[in-house]
């Protein structure tokens, strides 16, 4: 169910305050028991009742019975927490429409001093273990919650772009609340949904962007035509938060696999062929 900034503008102060108890009191608790929360809202039963019920309703949080009789922010909860967060601040102003929704993500156009991309990690229960493949800097206990991982999918991130912005192209950081990535919007398409007139050219900027991204300290390590973006003729390189460091044991193999995703996507489409390994060198060297 899409975020509605309707639902967001409706929450009262006390809905926010049951929120943001949950969100800490998760910390120790898959499911936050009744009598927890009541403690620590120090709100009567039947108000927390009423808000419980209105935050179930809005699908902001969730009610379970198994293992135990518990409460937890589910990922809109979660969502909304940010974009009320980066709105108090100033940083956001409006919430447009949902514009691209990937394994791990959605995200939003909004408006900030200018038009923004919101993008909110979901870094999930469902597919932990197959997260836990490609992203080893998860903290390492099994129950690591989703929240957290998405707390740090999205630091992650924000941590690649102010890295490599503006000397490498990719989106200009703007902000970050929790789970919220608030960068610059990028028009156009991912490099799938393109035809390019000079396929060569712009092939040698995205391989350029790699390079300089080494240089700086950055592997992207989920490099393909659905991670480059074409604004117009400009390359945006994004989708960032998997990033390794030239220092990582796989790098080479990581650089390789980035590499090779994308000369098989212009070899694909475009008969364009280069030698895999004089391209990493390039880079490496
Ligand atoms: N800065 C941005 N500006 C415009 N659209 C974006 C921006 N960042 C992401 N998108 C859109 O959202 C989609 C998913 O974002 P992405 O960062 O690739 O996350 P995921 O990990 O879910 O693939 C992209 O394919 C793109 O269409
Ligand atoms: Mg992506």
């Amino acid at each position: 169910m899409p975020l509605s900034a309707e639902v967001i503008r409706s929450l009262q102060p006390y809905d926010l305050r049951v929120m943001r108890t949950l969100e800490r009191l998760m910390h120790r608790f898959e499911w936050v028991p009744l009598d927890d929360l009541k403690t620590a809202t120090r709100f009567s039963g039947s108000e927390l009742a009423y808000r419980l019920g209105r935050l179930i309703g809005r699908g902001l949080v969730r009610y379970e019975k198994v293992p135990y009789e518990g409460y937890t922010l589910v990922y809109a909860g979660l969502d909304t927490l940010a974009l009320r967060a980066l709105t108090s601040r100033g940083t956001l102003r409006a919430l447009g429409t949902l514009t691209g929704e990937g394994k791990e993500s959605v995200v939003y156009e909004g408006l900030g001093l200018a038009p923004v991309a919101i993008k909110l990690h979901h870094v999930g229960q469902r597919s932990f273990q197959s997260v836990r493949r490609n992203r080893d800097y998860l903290p390492d206990h099994t129950n690591s919650s989703w929240l957290q991982a998405s707390r740090l999918s999205a630091e992650r991130e924000f941590g690649a772009l102010t890295l490599l912005h503006p000397r490498v192209p990719v989106p200009a950081p703007v902000a970050i609340d929790r789970n919220a990535v608030v960068m610059d919007l990028v028009g156009g398409a991912t490099l799938n949904r393109c035809r390019l007139d000079d396929p060569g050219t712009i092939l040698d900027e995205i391989v350029a962007g790699v390079r300089t991204a080494y240089r700086l300290g950055a592997i992207h390590n989920d490099l393909s035509e659905f991670n480059v973006m074409m604004d117009g003729e400009r390359v945006v390189l994004i989708d960032w938060p998997q990033w390794v460091t030239p220092e990582h044991p796989n790098a080479r193999a990581i650089l390789e696999n980035d590499l090779g995703n994308v000369l098989a996507h212009f070899t694909r489409k475009y008969r364009l062929n280069r030698d895999l390994d004089g391209v990493v060198d390039s880079v490496v060297g």
